[in-house]
């Protein structure tokens, strides 16, 4: 059994709706145990029980939430330790081009540096899933198909 953490920040519930639908694709995949849990309910130091760590921020100002970063900030605590985990990010927006991307791309980044494993797709939302305000129907499915993908991934590499 491989462990997924989704862990995400929302003031109003758009970027929950996201990790729901992220969880509900992951837990389609057999061999996967998925924790959902808001951001300040994470210690950092847990973060070396799971194989996928997959994290879901609003859109602040083109970047993550500060609440995000915290973790991410205090995730130096276990630098070294998740290195070949599993990474990914979502992230919901008021607007298209309101910086949904390089939200995305800013919490990559850190998993990067992390030395985790971090998948792109060929189809949809290419860096992770991005919702405009709550999830609809496409995001939805975005959220799902992510889900699914790094619970695949997850399983070949740490299953
Ligand atoms: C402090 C703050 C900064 C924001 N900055 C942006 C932004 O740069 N671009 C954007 O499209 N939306 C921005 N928004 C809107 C949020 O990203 C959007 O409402 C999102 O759906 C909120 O997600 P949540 O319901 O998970 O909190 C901002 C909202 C707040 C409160």
């Amino acid at each position: 059994m491989v462990k997924m953490l989704i862990c995400y920040y929302s003031r109003t519930q758009h970027t929950q709706h996201m990790a729901e639908a992220v969880a509900e694709g992951a837990r389609e995949v057999p061999g996967v145990e998925v924790d959902v849990r808001e951001v300040k309910e994470v210690h950092p130091k847990t973060l070396i029980d799971y194989q996928a760590i997959i994290m879901g921020s609003p859109t602040y100002y083109g970047s993550m939430a500060a609440q995000c970063k915290r973790l991410l900030d205090d995730s130096v605590a276990v630098h070294g330790q998740l290195a070949g985990k599993v990474g990914g990010a979502f992230t919901s927006s008021g607007n298209i081009g309101g910086g949904n991307e390089t939200t995305v791309l800013d919490i990559l980044k850190a998993m990067l540096i992390h030395g985790m494993v971090i998948v792109g797709s060929s189809q949809g939302d290419h860096y992770g899933p991005v919702a405009i305000g709550d999830v609809d129907q496409r995001s939805r499915d975005e959220c799902r198909r992510a889900g699914r993908q790094l619970a695949e991934l997850t399983v070949k590499l740490h299953g």
